[in-house]
């Protein structure tokens, strides 16, 4: 899509027995990045896909693959995930009890690190990691499940996350996740979001997976030529 916002279809919705053929549609039709949504039936009730998939899906395109850990102790499976082509590794503040280091070990794999925070999560818990991670992951419906109805209450947050950049110069970027659609996500882009991240708008949508994407990028378009991202992806 034009540069600024950046879509990130997540294949958490696809086609499983058809992967590659649904990937390759999403990077025809517009992708910025590939969303693989990690559960592993412990810090999320559902259990979905590991490094087996991430490695798969790394033989089938050439875009960055956007890794999105919903699972406890993370620094266990970085090194796991990274061999397998994770461009950018997300973990969830929730999730461990070192944020400073796990974040640094996600760099040091030589990854883009991302943090994410579940709604309810106060940002009090991301601020101090702000200056040294890439993404900032604010989730827009409780991690677990695709096709979930957006909240519109994390968007307060997406707003304070916006101001804090302004005020430190970080350039990490912000991300919003769940129940993302043509209606919902110029929504999140007036908050402040600079990347999104959608399955079932995308992957369900009832003419085909680059008319998903038609759809949110349309829906985006007036708020891109008014200049409303902070930064480009492509500069980080
Ligand atoms: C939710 C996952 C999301 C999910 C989004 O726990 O992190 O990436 O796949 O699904 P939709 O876009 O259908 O809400
Ligand atoms: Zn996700």
């Amino acid at each position: 899509m034009a540069k600024g916002f950046t879509l990130a279809p997540s294949i958490l919705s696809a086609d499983f027995l058809h992967l590659e053929d649904a990937i390759q549609a999403a990077e025809k039709g517009g992708a910025d990045w590939i969303h693989i949504d990690v559960m592993d039936g412990h810090f999320v009730p559902n259990i979905t896909m590991g490094p087996v998939i991430v490695k798969a899906v790394r033989r089938a395109t050439r875009l960055p693959l956007d890794v999105h850990l919903m699972i406890e102790t993370p620094q266990r499976y970085l090194e796991d995930f990274a061999v397998a082509g994770a461009d950018s590794l997300t973990v969830h503040v929730e999730a461990t009890t070192d944020l400073e280091q796990v974040t640094q070990a996600i760099r040091d794999l030589g990854l883009r690190a991302g943090v994410a925070i579940n709604p309810g999560t106060p940002i009090g818990r991301v601020k101090k990691a702000l200056e040294r991670i890439d993404l900032l992951l604010v989730m827009t419906v409780n991690p677990g499940f695709s096709e979930q109805t957006f909240m519109p209450g994390p968007l307060q947050e997406v707003e304070q996350l916006r101001e804090l950049k302004l005020q430190r110069r970080t350039k990490a970027l912000i991300q919003v996740d769940g129940g993302i659609d043509a209606r919902t996500a110029p929504l999140a882009a007036q908050a402040g979001a600079e990347i999104f991240v959608a399955a079932s708008a995308i992957f369900k949508h009832k003419e085909g997976i680059a008319a998903g994407i038609e759809a949110i990028r349309g829906s985006l378009a007036t708020l891109e030529t008014q200049g409303a991202p902070l930064a480009d992806p492509a500069d980080t």
